[in-house]
Order: C-alpha cells, then sequence, then structure tokens
C-alpha cells in the first residue's frame, strides 16, 4: 500500500542520518521515488504531497529542508568566481563532478531543439530594471502556466527553461551511478562547510541553450555552482554566460565563462532587491552546472581550513591562495 510505503519510509528518514544526506542529495520528486524503490518503499508524488501535508517542517521530507539565515549587509558583494583549481582539494572531487556531466539517453535533442526562440535567447540582454521588461516577462509568465497545466510535458517544453533538468530523467542507465556521484559530492561539501548542504540544481546546457531571468526568491542565501563544459574555443565570439543585475545598484553584470569554474552567488528574497538573473550557452559546446545551497559563512569555512592546513600539513580540506 503506497500510504503505508510512505509511512514507513517517513519512520526510516527520521532515524538515519545516512538517509537524510540522500534526500539532501535530490531535488526532484522523480529522484524521492526512486530513492524509495531503492530502500524497498513504493509511492508516488500524490502520496509523498499528501504525507507532508500532515508532518511538521522539521519532519518533512521536502526537498527544501534545510534553512539558511541570509544576512543584511550594506554593501554586498553578490558574486564570486574562482577557478575549480584555485580551490585546495576540489581536485579530489573533481572525478565525480566528471561523473556528472551525462547526456541522458531519455532526452530527445531533436524534440529539445524544436523549442529554441532567438527571441528569447535574446531577451536575456534586456534589464529588469528596464521599461520593456515586464511586457515580455509577463508572456513568458503565462506561456510557461499554461504548459504547468500540462504536464508532465518535458522541462524544456517552458519558454523560460531551454535546457535539460538532469534531476527530472531518472529512468536511463546512468542514474544508479550519477545519484552516487551526487552523494559522495554532498558528503565532500558537508565536510567542506562544516554543516548540511543540498542540492539546488543540476543542469545540463547543450548548444543553444538558456535559462532566463529568474529570481530564486523562495530559497534565498548563497549558492554555488560548478561549472564545465565538454570542449571550449576561447576565440569564439559566442560565449556561455551567467548574467545578474546586481540589486542594489540594478546594474548588470556579465560573467563570461570557461571550462571548470566555481561560482558563489547570493539570492535575495527581499522585494526591493531580488538577484535577477539568467545563463545563456549560445556555444556550439555542451555546458553543465551543478548547484548547492551552502552557508552564508562559505568563505570564512574556507578560509579557515586554510589555517588549519598550515597548521598541519596534510589537512585535507586546505583552501589555496
Ligand atoms: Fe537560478
Amino acid at each position: 500500500m503506497p500510504k503505508e510505503s510512505i509511512q514507513q519510509f517517513h519512520e526510516e528518514f527520521l532515524k538515519s542520518e545516512e538517509l537524510k544526506q540522500k534526500v539532501r542529495t535530490i531535488t526532484t520528486y522523480r529522484e524521492m521515488i526512486k530513492l524509495g524503490e531503492n530502500y524497498g518503499y513504493y509511492f508516488t508524488e500524490e502520496d509523498i504531497a499528501e504525507a507532508n501535508a500532515t508532518y511538521q517542517d522539521d519532519q518533512k521530507v521536502s526537498l527544501n529542508n534545510i534553512s539558511i539565515n541570509s544576512d543584511e549587509n550594506s554593501n554586498q558583494v553578490y558574486h564570486y568566481d574562482f577557478k575549480c583549481s584555485d580551490i585546495a582539494n576540489f581536485d579530489k572531487i573533481a572525478l565525480e563532478f566528471e561523473k556528472l556531466k551525462i547526456k541522458p539517453s531519455t532526452v530527445d535533442m531533436n524534440e529539445f531543439e524544436k523549442y529554441f526562440q532567438n527571441d528569447d535567447l535574446n531577451f536575456t540582454s534586456i534589464s529588469p530594471s528596464s521599461l520593456e521588461f515586464k511586457s515580455y516577462y509577463d508572456d513568458i509568465i503565462k506561456s510557461d502556466m499554461r504548459k504547468k497545466a500540462l504536464e508532465p510535458f518535458p522541462e524544456y517544453t517552458k519558454r523560460s527553461f531551454h535546457l535539460i533538468n538532469l534531476d527530472l530523467h531518472v529512468e536511463h542507465q546512468l542514474y544508479e551511478d550519477y545519484f552516487l556521484s551526487k552523494f559522495r559530492i554532498i558528503q565532500f561539501l558537508e565536510n567542506l562547510f562544516d554543516t548540511e548542504v543540498k542540492f539546488s540544481g543540476s543542469l545540463w546546457y547543450p548548444p543553444n541553450s538558456y535559462r532566463l531571468w529568474h529570481t530564486n526568491e523562495t530559497q534565498p542565501g548563497w549558492r554555488m555552482y560548478w561549472i564545465d563544459f565538454d570542449a571550449f574555443e576561447s576565440d569564439k565570439p559566442e560565449k556561455s554566460f551567467f548574467r545578474y543585475m546586481n540589486p542594489q545598484t540594478k546594474e548588470l553584470v556579465t560573467l563570461d565563462e570557461e571550462p571548470k569554474i566555481v561560482r558563489f552567488f547570493k539570492v535575495e528574497n527581499n522585494s526591493d532587491k531580488l538577484f535577477w538573473h539568467c545563463i545563456a550557452n549560445p556555444t556550439q559546446f555542451n555546458r553543465w552546472s551543478f548547484g548547492f545551497l551552502i552557508p552564508d559563512n562559505w568563505m570564512q569555512k574556507l578560509l579557515t581550513r586554510s589555517e588549519d592546513n598550515s597548521k598541519k600539513v596534510g589537512n585535507e580540506w586546505a583552501y589555496k591562495n
């Protein structure tokens, strides 16, 4: 019985730190159902929603169950980009990230390409603070809402999301290994930051893909993204980029990308200073990005590890200057 099954899964979740850590590794209900199956429990998305409605907040088997307090600095720096090689010990986890760069066989690329719209890609150049922004943005939202009613259509049929959410593709032969690599990465990052860390997105940006302007305001706080490509040519005019509007100055900031970078940025939920951002990969190469909810003191943790390391040679989690 699915109802008993979800209850038993919930009981196991409350008792097992390992299962809690696995839940922090996933981002979609499809992954939750798959995880349940691996533990011998069979339930549906509706069963999860129905069961969660009866649990206290801190007991929910939720996909967003860690809360991160956001500080209120007046002169906030909103992003930091590093090369992976500049963060010590990230080389130890690089192989696991490499294994996440998959192209699931369940994605129909011909179908995907049909949904490309050049005007939508160009919308990434329009500032959210400009007068022309709102009507185009509203159009996209309306169109996506109509698509939502038709779910489970593939995620890329939505105009705002012309890319692949890898965590929605669980029925292919690479998924089990992919999940285990994600799990090992969560274990590594929780050791590094000395607190709970949660995956926030596992995304494949094929050539000519984009994620249009959005704010992620329902999950404020710092994100860390590991970003990589399958190939790269620095002399091409088309560049893959992350663009955001500085919430305080309203200035547009465009971060051109290259392989193997780690990006930190801060999402706001104050309606006056939302963190509007968008991503585009107009190149002929594939881009992957894997994101995490991380604590506000992430930089201090990296630096502390560095100090520990200078005192004790061989410390596993050092930060290289
Ligand atoms: Fe985002």
